[in-house]
């Protein structure tokens, strides 16, 4: 969606701008918790912690107080799930999973000033006060409704505890809260033939007393604050949230029937926790409350003062819960400050797929730094330089290649290298001084004055790729610089020249060093120990920034070249897990499911038919509303083949279709009977037809 701006919204979007620049004595800065039931990847790097660690050492760099937090958030039914398969505690799942997570975070540099967990004592602390705080103030709506439980194991069951066949697509596996085929959020009744998760039964509908939160009461409030005021928040948040409140928000349940997560502190709420999106905000609060007791500070600025800004860095699929929900928890609970910003990404895929945990589609970061060892700001380069910023992007290896030889290699490591050779081949490693200004010399010293503003704008408006591209402009300048001024060329003849232009290269490789510390720190810290110099301050830069006489350590590479082989075993090892994919598809395929009786089978009345006509169901990929001639009557059928068949394609086509399944309502058509379909282990799909011409209605048997 684009946004149109009028002037009047741009003026006020400059003005606020300008105002936070100096309105803020502290910064809080989370990044979203991932769950920990799996390691990290590409994806939770380039949506939300890269651009979370460039923003904070930006901010460390213009020395303003901040405190960056991450975490595990360690509750959530599919934690107690995965426990369950592998037949051990929730605890055992967490303690993997938060170990791996946070060992890899640190060794690729993502700077959180504390890194806490959801299962921790102060955050059970935090959370169930924050609770009672809301109950005791009158906030919740108590009430009693239906939910699915297990008799033979004696539990409500989680909607995710709960598969059945999707009422809009048909696929068989979806769960109680969303089909992952077609994308849609269900609750656990709409689903077709539910079955429990844990005993394989029927659930039954059984009574239960949850807290909700009454988000419809606070309708009014999130309006004025989000749609009015917080105009200048991305597009792709603020339509998410435009979009959430168009439809008319609903009381949520902020509690469970589960006996993993924060206990609700209020009596009579034996075997209830708290919901895992109410408890895993707060999880930020307890971690920031843990780092102040752990760094002798105070914890309460950082979320009470409004002289604190606080921005959530997050992927798209949190958007509601930290744009509505945390901050309608925050308000209401009545001492808290809100979100100034919630830059959040849209996703990353890999090599045109959608990276999948289940489907071990991904980069694992921890993999990566095995494989990779010592190209930490290869990847953080290549995930900024092409992050999700504004619509989901791809990651391909070619592309990880293609940057680091091209862009790396050749653009900024190939500056530096021969700025620190030429210096150490002419002078020793000693800097030389500036004999005298050419007009170019000069338009340079005038450029180079010009990036602390242009990038720290861009990283102010989280506009991360933008900023990247500034600084490899910078870059770029240098060796545009050299290859005009040919230094190489002028030593014999015109040594003071050749002073002049290393002494100006070697500002601009200072100047890398210090911007450079945001994207890539890594990088930063090489290039400083080779200038031999000290760390700089954003406020240092733009100008002269190493002394005539210094004397420079001995030049090394800051980047190498990623050859082929590389890339190719990255892509075989994708190919490899494709296979098994594929393979993994076609064991489920060819595996029988359980015996029925004859009576049954019986059951169904299959017959013959031909389609008459089909068309797209509006606003769906995947459904086709088609006419079929049952032989009994003609009737509406909608089916989930448009991927695989235009509608006029399919005109004339005989099928089977099973004309006594009960009608259903599918975006608001109601479909009669199903045609049945053969599937193969890719999912594809293809009609089962009688193999002669038998008239229409004729039973299949
Ligand atoms: O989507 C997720 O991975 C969640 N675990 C994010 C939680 S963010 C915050 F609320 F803790
Ligand atoms: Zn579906």
């Amino acid at each position: 969606m684009k946004q149109i701006l009028n002037f009047a919204e741009i003026k006020g979007k400059l003005l606020k701008m300008e105002q936070d620049q100096g309105k803020f004595k502290r910064y809080t800065i989370t990044s979203a918790l991932p769950y920990a039931n799996g390691p990290i990847h590409i994806g939770h790097l380039a949506g939300v912690y890269v651009p979370a660690d460039i923003y904070v050492r930006y901010l460390r760099l213009n020395e303003k107080d901040v405190v960056f937090i991450g975490g595990s958030d360690e509750h959530g039914v599919p934690i107690t799930i995965k426990a369950q398969n592998e037949g051990v505690s929730p605890q055992e799942i967490v303690d993997r999973y938060h170990s791996i997570i946070k060992k890899s975070f640190k060794e690729f540099g993502i700077s959180f000033d504390v890194y806490s967990r959801t299962s921790n004592r102060i955050h059970h602390e935090t959370a169930a006060d924050f609770f009672k705080t809301l109950y005791e103030k009158g906030e919740f709506v108590e009430q009693s409704s239906e939910h699915y439980y297990d008799e033979e194991k004696n539990q409500f069951l989680a909607d995710r505890y709960i598969t059945g066949t999707c009422p809009h697509c048909g696929n068989e596996k979806a769960y109680g809260d969303q089909c992952e085929n077609c994308g849609t959020t269900l609750n656990a009744t709409d689903l077709i033939n539910p079955k429990s998760a844990l005993s394989g039964n029927a659930p039954v509908l059984k009574e239960t007393r949850h807290w909700y939160l009454p988000l419809d009461k606070y309708e009014d409030w999130l309006k004025e604050w989000i749609l009015e005021g917080h105009k200048e928040w991305k597009p792709n948040v603020y339509g998410q949230c435009k979009s959430w409140i168009d439809q008319g928000l609903q009381p949520r349940a902020v509690t469970r029937d589960l006996d993993w997560g924060v206990k609700v502190p209020v009596e009579g709420a034996d075997g209830k926790v708290l919901y895992v999106w109410f408890d895993a905000p707060i999880g930020y609060i307890s971690a920031t409350r843990e780092w102040a007791h752990e760094n002798g500070k105070d914890w309460e600025p950082y979320w009470k003062d409004e002289s604190s800004k606080m921005v959530h860095f997050i992927g798209k699929d949190n958007i509601v819960f930290h744009c509505i929900i945390f901050p309608s928890m925050l308000k209401h609970e009545g001492s808290y400050i809100l979100p100034e910003n919630v830059p959040a990404n849209e996703f990353l895929n890999l090599e045109n797929d959608k990276i999948s945990t289940s489907r071990n589609w991904a980069v694992w970061l921890h993999e990566y730094l095995e494989e990779f060892p010592g190209k930490q700001d290869v990847l953080r380069y290549v995930l900024c330089a092409n992050a999700p910023e504004t619509k989901d992007n791809d990651f391909t290896w070619k592309d990880f290649q293609a940057r680091n030889n091209n862009e790396l290699l050749a653009v900024f490591g190939n500056f530096v290298n021969r700025t620190l050779v030429l210096t150490q081949k002419y002078f020793d490693g000693k800097v030389p001084e500036v004999t005298g200004l050419t007009d170019l010399d000069k338009a340079l010293i005038e450029e180079l004055k010009t990036y602390p503003g242009s990038i720290g704008k861009s990283l102010e408006n989280y506009r991360f790729r933008e900023a990247l591209n500034e600084l490899m402009n910078l870059a770029r300048l240098g060796n545009k610089y050299l290859t005009e001024t040919e230094p190489w060329k002028l030593f014999k003849t015109d040594v003071e020249r050749v002073k002049t232009i290393l002494n100006l290269s070697l500002q601009i490789c200072a100047n890398l060093a210090l911007y450079s510390e945001a994207f890539l720190p890594f990088t930063s810290e090489k290039l400083y120990g080779m200038l031999n110099i000290d760390r700089l301050l954003w406020k240092d830069g733009g100008g002269n920034l190493i002394e005539a006489g210094h004397e420079l350590n001995k030049p090394g590479f800051l980047f190498e070249k990623i050859e082929d082989a590389a890339i190719e075993a990255q892509i075989e090892k994708l190919l490899a897990t494709k296979k098994d994919n594929e393979a993994n598809a076609a064991i489920e395929v060819n595996s029988q499911k359980e015996n029925i009786v004859f009576d049954d089978f019986v059951k169904m009345d299959i017959r013959t038919g031909t389609i008459l006509e089909a068309e797209k169901v509006p606003k769906t990929k995947k459904l086709l509303k088609i006419k079929v001639d049952t032989g009994i009557d003609q009737r509406i059928v909608v089916s989930g083949i448009a991927e695989f068949y235009k509608p006029e394609e399919i005109i004339g086509q005989k099928v089977s279709i099973l004309v006594n399944l009960a009608s259903r309502k599918l975006k608001g058509i109601e479909s009669q009977g199903m045609i049945l379909m053969a599937e193969n282990t890719k999912g594809e799909l293809c009609f089962v037809q009688p193999s002669a011409d038998f008239h229409n209605g004729s039973e299949i048997k």
